[in-house]
C-alpha cells in the first residue's frame, strides 16, 4: 500500500521545501498538464528535472498531455521512475510502455473516468500500473467518483488473472473518507492532493492515509 501526494496542491513557489514536508510518503505525483489534453496548464519538463534534482523521494509523473508518443519517454529519461500517459491520447500505447520500461521507469497507464478498461487489457503484459482516475483530470480538490470502483474491480481482477506485479492506482478525491473504498475495490497506490498538502501537518496526513488502508492486501 504505497501513498502518492500530488504536488498540485502544494505552493508552487517553494516546491523543494514543499518536497520535503512528504518525504515518508511513498512517491511524489507531478501532474503535469499542457491545456490541451485537459483545460488547465501546470509544469512541464524542465521543471519536472528541477524536482527530480531535490526530490527526496522517487517522482511518480501524470503526463495529461497530448502525444506522450513523443513526450512522455523524456520523463522517463530524466529519470521519473513513473510515467503514466493517457491511453485516450496515445497512439501506440503497446511500443510507448515498452519505450517508458527500456528507459528505466514503471510503466502506467491511465484511464479517465468515462474510458473502458475492457478494451486495454491486452496491454497488460507491458505495464506495471495502471491508473483509474476518480475525478476528471484537469483540476485538483474535486469530488470522489464513487461510481470507478467497479473498473478498480475489474482492473484488479484482469491482474489476478494475469499475474505479475501490477499496481492499480487511484488518483482524484482520495481522502481518509474515500481511501478505503478504494482499498477494498483493488487499489494500492493512492494519489491524494488536497488531503495531504491541506493538512496542517502533511506526514501526519500520510500516516493516517497508510495506517486506513495497512490492513487491505491484495
Ligand atoms: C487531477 C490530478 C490529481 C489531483 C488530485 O487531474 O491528476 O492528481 O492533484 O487532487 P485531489 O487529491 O485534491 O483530488
Ligand atoms: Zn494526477
Amino acid at each position: 500500500m504505497q501513498i502518492s501526494p500530488s504536488i498540485l496542491a502544494a505552493d508552487f513557489a517553494n516546491l523543494e521545501q514543499e518536497l520535503r514536508r512528504v518525504s515518508n510518503a511513498d512517491w511524489a505525483h507531478v501532474d503535469v498538464m499542457d491545456a490541451h489534453f485537459v483545460p488547465n496548464l501546470t509544469l512541464g519538463l524542465p521543471v519536472v528535472e528541477a524536482l527530480l534534482r531535490v526530490s527526496p523521494i522517487p517522482l511518480d509523473a501524470h503526463l495529461m498531455i497530448e502525444d506522450p508518443d513523443r513526450w512522455a519517454p523524456l520523463y522517463a529519461e530524466a529519470g521519473c521512475q513513473s510515467v503514466t500517459f493517457h491511453i485516450e491520447a496515445a497512439r501506440h500505447p503497446r511500443r510507448l510502455a515498452r519505450t517508458l520500461r527500456a528507459a528505466g521507469a514503471r510503466a502506467c497507464m491511465a484511464l479517465k473516468p468515462e474510458t473502458s478498461f475492457t478494451p486495454y487489457e491486452p496491454l497488460l503484459a507491458d505495464l506495471d500500473m495502471v491508473l483509474v482516475m476518480t475525478v476528471e483530470p484537469g483540476f485538483g480538490g474535486q469530488s470522489f467518483m464513487v461510481d470507478q470502483m467497479p473498473k478498480v474491480r475489474q482492473v484488479r481482477e484482469a491482474i489476478k488473472r494475469h499475474g505479475g506485479e501490477i499496481w492499480v492506482q487511484v488518483d482524484g478525491g482520495v481522502s481518509a473518507t474515500t481511501i478505503e473504498q478504494c482499498a477494498e475495490a483493488g487499489a494500492d497506490v493512492f494519489v491524494a492532493g488536497s488531503a495531504v498538502y491541506g493538512a496542517e501537518d502533511a506526514a501526519a496526513a500520510i500516516e493516517e492515509l497508510r495506517a486506513l488502508v495497512s490492513t487491505h492486501v491484495h
